[in-house]
C-alpha cells in the first residue's frame, strides 16, 4: 500500500474487536490493534485498555498484575489507577507529589456483545449494531476466533466474496455445478453497505445441523449488512421455514498483515439443539478459506479502483474497496 492511502485509510479512531470479553479476567490481558501491543484490565465495572508499556522503562504492563483499583507494573512496582495515572511510586516517600506526567495514555473501551472493542482515537462512529443479540428468541454460538496472516481488509472480503462461495465451499455453501453469481445490488447508507443475494444451499444437517433443511437442498435469502471497516452482520433467512441464523463477524486489525476474526453463530430455531456444530461448521469454511487468502498477494486490499481485475459479480468488492477509499471524507453517520 502506497503511503498516500495508508494516510487515507487511518484505522485509529474506529471501533475494532480485540479480545472476547471473558478472555480478561482478573490479570491484565495483551494484545496487538494497528501494530500496538495494549494492555488491558478490569477495575470494579469498568474496563481500561492503554499501550502496553511503563511510561518509566517500557515494561510490559501485562506482566504485571491488578491490585485492588490499580494496575501494577511488574518492574517497580508504580500504581496506575483507571484514568491511567500514577497513584503509587514505591521508590519515593508519600509526602513526595508524583509528577502529573507520569501517567499512562488510555484509549476509548467497551464491553458489548461479549466483546472488546478499542479505538486509539476517538472514535467516529458507534460500535455496530447487532441487533440479535438482545432479542431472547435467538441462541449464539461462538466460534473459535482465527488468526490470519493477512490484512483485516482482505479478511472482510472474503467473508463477503460470493464468487467463491459454491467453488472453494462446494457442499457447503453452494455446488460447483451452479457457480453463476446471482443479480445484487450493493446500497450505501452512511458508514453500512447493505446488499441481499438468495442462493441454493446444500443440506448439511447430517455433519453440522446448521440450517433445518429436510430436502437435498433449499434456498436461502442472505441479507448483508457490512459496518466500515471490518465488521458485518449476514442474516440468512431459510425459505423452507422462515427460520434465521445470524453471522456477526468483526476483524482485529493487529497490523497490516496479520488479523483476526471474531465470529457468532446466533439462530431462533432448534434451540435445544448442540452448539457445537455451528461453531464447528464456520471452522471447517475457515479452514479452506485461511491457505488461500493468507496466499492473496499483496496482503494488504489495494483500494485503487483499477487494481486487481474486477467483474461485475464483484460489485461488493469493488463498493467495499471504494467504501475503504471514501471512509474518511464520508464522516460520521
Ligand atoms: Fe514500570 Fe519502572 S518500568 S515502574
Ligand atoms: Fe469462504
Amino acid at each position: 500500500m502506497s503511503p498516500s492511502e495508508e494516510d487515507q485509510l487511518d484505522l485509529r479512531p474506529y471501533w475494532h474487536p480485540v479480545a472476547w470479553a471473558l478472555e480478561v479476567g482478573r490479570s491484565p490481558y495483551t494484545t496487538v490493534l494497528l501494530g500496538e501491543r495494549l494492555v488491558i484490565w478490569r477495575v470494579g465495572g469498568t474496563i481500561v485498555a492503554a499501550p502496553d508499556r511503563c511510561p518509566h522503562r517500557g515494561t510490559a504492563l501485562s506482566l504485571g498484575a491488578v491490585q485492588g483499583q490499580h494496575l501494577v507494573c511488574p518492574y517497580h512496582g508504580w500504581h496506575f489507577d483507571a484514568a491511567g495515572m500514577c497513584r503509587k511510586v514505591p521508590q519515593m516517600t508519600t509526602e513526595t507529589p508524583i509528577p502529573g506526567r507520569t501517567r499512562l495514555e488510555t484509549y476509548s473501551c467497551e464491553e458489548r456483545y461479549g466483546l472488546i472493542w478499542v479505538a486509539l482515537e476517538p472514535p467516529r462512529f458507534d460500535i455496530p449494531a447487532f441487533p440479535e443479540w438482545l432479542d431472547r428468541a435467538y441462541r449464539h454460538v461462538r466460534c473459535e476466533p482465527y488468526t490470519w496472516s493477512t490484512s483485516a481488509g482482505r479478511m472482510m472480503e472474503n467473508f463477503t466474496d460470493f464468487g467463491h462461495l459454491g467453488y472453494l465451499h462446494d457442499g457447503l455453501l453452494g455446488s460447483r455445478d451452479d457457480l453463476v453469481v446471482a443479480p445484487h445490488r450493493v446500497r450505501q447508507i452512511g458508514r453500512e453497505l447493505h446488499y441481499e443475494i438468495s442462493i441454493s444451499v446444500p443440506n448439511t444437517n447430517d455433519r453440522f445441523a446448521v440450517t433445518d433443511l429436510t430436502e437435498e437442498c433449499g434456498r436461502q435469502t442472505n441479507s448483508y449488512v457490512l459496518s466500515l471497516p471490518f465488521t458485518l452482520r449476514l442474516r440468512c433467512q431459510y425459505e423452507d421455514s422462515g427460520a434465521y441464523r445470524t453471522l456477526f463477524f468483526a476483524v482485529q486489525p493487529r497490523s497490516e498483515t496479520e488479523s483476526t476474526g471474531y465470529c457468532y453463530q446466533s439462530r431462533n430455531f432448534d434451540l435445544a439443539a448442540e452448539d457445537a456444530p455451528f461453531a464447528e461448521f464456520q471452522e471447517l469454511l475457515a479452514r479452506q478459506d485461511k491457505p488461500i487468502v493468507e496466499s492473496q498477494l499483496p496482503k494488504e486490499l489495494p483500494l485503487e479502483a483499477t487494481a486487481e481485475l474486477q467483474l461485475p459479480f464483484d460489485r461488493v468488492a469493488i463498493a467495499y474497496r471504494r467504501a475503504l477509499r471514501d471512509l474518511v471524507p464520508l464522516g460520521p453517520s
